[in-house]
């Protein structure tokens, strides 16, 4: 064969396994046999071998390839991949609606439903039309690289029709039938099983060896576009253009005109769910205007335009044979019911929480109850009903402790729960290093390593971690030179953390990590948020009156303050969130009156994400008055203070608008 000839053949063969490959893995819908894919892939196996010059970075044969690595690098994505948040019921999703049309009272809502799929979402960057980097979502602010693990996903195209730089996000699934058979084939290995499709799909994209990730058939379906969609004006839209691209789209979604509609839909997908292949665990709902969801903007991590209305979680019952108290990171017990194990959810379980005493009072729950459990995603399960028909007389009612479990110091109740106070409860600080390193990602140092680190008395709190050397470890039992390296260089890696990481590591009693994220939007640096008053925590949009106390009260403890200057000592450096200053930031501002442009509480949440306080009456302290139409006694009382007053116009050049 000339050259020449080999080079168009190799282009042809490239085009036509990769078209086959689409109508296949994409469509569902193959043309050809197996056996004519699998023998015009093996052809150009061999001619790329041969004439590797001409090989195409696309090529179908570039997908496995890569050797094993050692760790994932991490990759800081280009837009924050958010979360959604969850509705149960219609009532939520009518409550959904509401706070919408609260901030947008004159928005015409149509929505977008589709499926929401039970696996691993993974953004997919491509440049100038070729797939260069795929990552996971992390915390939403980076993830990991696992670019060749996803390019062994033969419904993930490597390069796209048009030859821009954009980048497409979904989910890598697994079906359920390749789920059932990997785990019958972990079973004969010895190996763990998967509980469920999700962690199936997500442990097989975090394999260090994509040939381990190709064996595994995963799926990726799209569900988001990341370019410049000046043509495009709805959710729908921005499906059909995913699927021009040469992705996998569900075909089970629907363009929802009201709420009524959405519901049917969530009926009609509750019905079928089962008969689907792959798992899902709701829908998702979106404000199909791509304008208005824009104008939306996001809570916390989550889109306000979209949210997931989850499927009701299963109820099994079970024998509850005994009720433990357990110590968390904060101090609290929590009465555990120890359960006969049972299946439920996709994942067997042998523990359920009762929350607090009140809660076991309430169900009137007794040891050696049946009971019915009830699961919902990953969190532990609720018991949420006991069936009395079924007592024998010899059910035990149970009493709660007096005394922590762990240490035997009084314990001391605070709304519906007790505490452990004792601020060296071996436990308590065992949970909340357990949380720590894991809020640091610190991958290495799992909760029985920290346990016997603590046992040798290496460390007695998170800062110990930090001053660890290679000798400590590695003359313990069971750990060798290489395993010792392993976690101190881990642990090192870890000393550079965002803001947000770090406010949410310091375990604050309801601060988890949307809430975090607000505070350093908010105040940008540790050392801002630690000299920021009640007030002005409680001034931040999605944060109320108990959420501020318990910030205000836990940055005002001396032993807190001291615990955040070791770390920083330690050598942990914490990255600033720049603050876009405007000449709105740390201002006190009233808006009185009709803004033509701004509802009220968009205005509101334009004053807040610009640095700004809003406030509702006018004092002395007011730096200005925004002046809508029909304004009320508040523009008379600017007035009288002389304070200085400015209208909707100019308001908007202040924000930049
Ligand atoms: S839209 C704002 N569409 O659900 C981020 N997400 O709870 C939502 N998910 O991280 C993106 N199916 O992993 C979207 N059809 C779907 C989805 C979907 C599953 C996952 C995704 C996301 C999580 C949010």
């Amino acid at each position: 064969m000339s050259n020449e000839d080999a080079k168009k053949r190799i282009k042809k063969l490239t085009d036509e396994i990769n078209s086959l490959r689409y109508r296949y893995h994409v469509l569902d819908d193959p043309t050809v046999t197996d056996e004519i894919y699998e023998s015009l892939t093996q052809e150009l196996v061999k001619l790329e071998a041969k004439y590797p010059q001409f090989k195409q970075a696309h090529s179908p044969t570039q997908r496995v390839g890569g050797a094993a690595l050692e760790k994932f690098q991490k990759v800081r994505h280009e837009v924050r991949m958010l979360s959604l948040s969850d509705a149960f019921n219609k009532e939520d999703m009518l409550d959904w609606e509401a706070r919408i049309k609260k901030l947008i009272p004159d928005a015409k809502l149509e929505y977008f439903c589709e499926v929401k799929f039970d696996g691993l979402a993974v953004s997919l960057r491509y440049k100038s039309g070729a797939l260069v980097v795929a990552a996971t979502r992390g915390d939403g602010e980076i993830g990991e690289n696992v670019t060749e693990n996803v390019k062994t996903i033969q419904s993930v195209p490597l390069d796209l029709p048009i030859k821009k730089d954009i980048e497409v996000r979904g989910e890598a699934i697994m079906t359920k039938d390749v789920w059932n058979a990997l785990n019958k084939q972990q079973e004969k290995k010895g190996k763990p099983l998967y509980a469920n499709t999700r962690n199936a799909a997500a442990g097989s994209i975090r394999q260090l060896d994509p040939k381990v990730t190709a064996s595994r058939k995963l799926q990726f379906y799209a569900y988001d576009l990341v370019m410049d969609l000046e043509q495009t004006t709805t959710h729908e839209e921005v499906h059909e253009k995913i699927k021009a691209l040469g992705f996998k789209v569900s075909k089970y979604q629907k363009h929802a005109k009201n709420l009524e509609a959405v519901f049917e839909f969530y009926d009609h997908i509750g019905k079928l769910r089962e008969t689907l292949p792959f798992g899902i665990d709701g829908i998702v709902v979106s404000v199909n205007n791509l304008e208005l969801f824009k104008r939306l903007g996001a809570v916390g991590k989550a889109p306000r335009g979209m949210v997931a209305y989850k499927f009701a979680p299963e109820q099994v019952a079970t024998v509850m044979e005994n009720i433990i108290v357990q110590v968390g990171r904060t101090g609290k017990l929590t009465p555990i019911a120890q359960l006969r194990p049972v299946f439920v959810g996709g994942t067997t379980v042998s523990r359920a929480t009762l929350h607090n005493e009140d809660e076991i009072k309430r169900l009137d729950v007794r040891i050696g109850d049946t009971v019915v459990i009830q699961r919902a995603g990953d969190v532990i399960p609720d018991v949420v009903e006991v069936l009395p028909k079924l007592r024998t007389g010899k059910e035990k009612k149970f009493l709660m402790l007096k005394h922590c479990p762990v240490c035997k110091q009084p314990i001391v109740r605070r709304g519906v729960d007790y505490f452990c106070v004792n601020a060296h409860c071996p436990t308590k600080n065992l949970r909340y290093m357990e949380y720590f390193v894991s809020a640091f990602d610190i991958y290495t140092v799992g909760p029985k390593i920290l346990q016997r680190f603590k046992d040798e008395g290496l460390i007695s709190d998170v800062v110990d971690l930090f001053y660890l050397k290679k000798e400590d470890i590695q003359s313990l039992e069971r750990f060798g030179e290489k395993s010792a390296e392993n976690i101190i260089a881990s642990i090192q890696a870890r000393k550079q953390v965002t803001l947000p990481k770090f406010i949410y590591a310091l375990g604050i009693a309801h601060v988890g990590e949307e809430t975090a994220f607000d505070l350093a939007q908010r105040f940008g640096s540790i050392q801002k948020l630690m000299n920021a008053s009640k007030e002005e925590i409680n001034a931040i949009l999605n944060i109320g009156e108990v959420v501020a106390q318990s910030i205000s009260d836990w940055f005002r403890s001396k032993r807190n303050r001291q615990f955040i200057e070791k770390l920083l000592k330690a050598g942990i450096e914490v990255e600033q969130v720049k603050i876009h200053k405007t000449a709105l930031t740390g201002k006190s501002i009233v808006v009185t009156g009709t803004l033509e442009n701004l509802s009220r509480e968009e205005a509101k949440e334009a004053i807040r994400k610009a640095g700004g306080d809003w406030v509702s009456s006018v004092s002395k302290n007011t730096d200005f008055v925004v002046v809508g139409d029909n304004p009320g006694s508040k523009y008379d009382k600017a007035q009288k203070l002389g304070v200085k007053t400015i209208d909707e116009k100019e308001f908007l050049k202040l924000l930049g608008k």
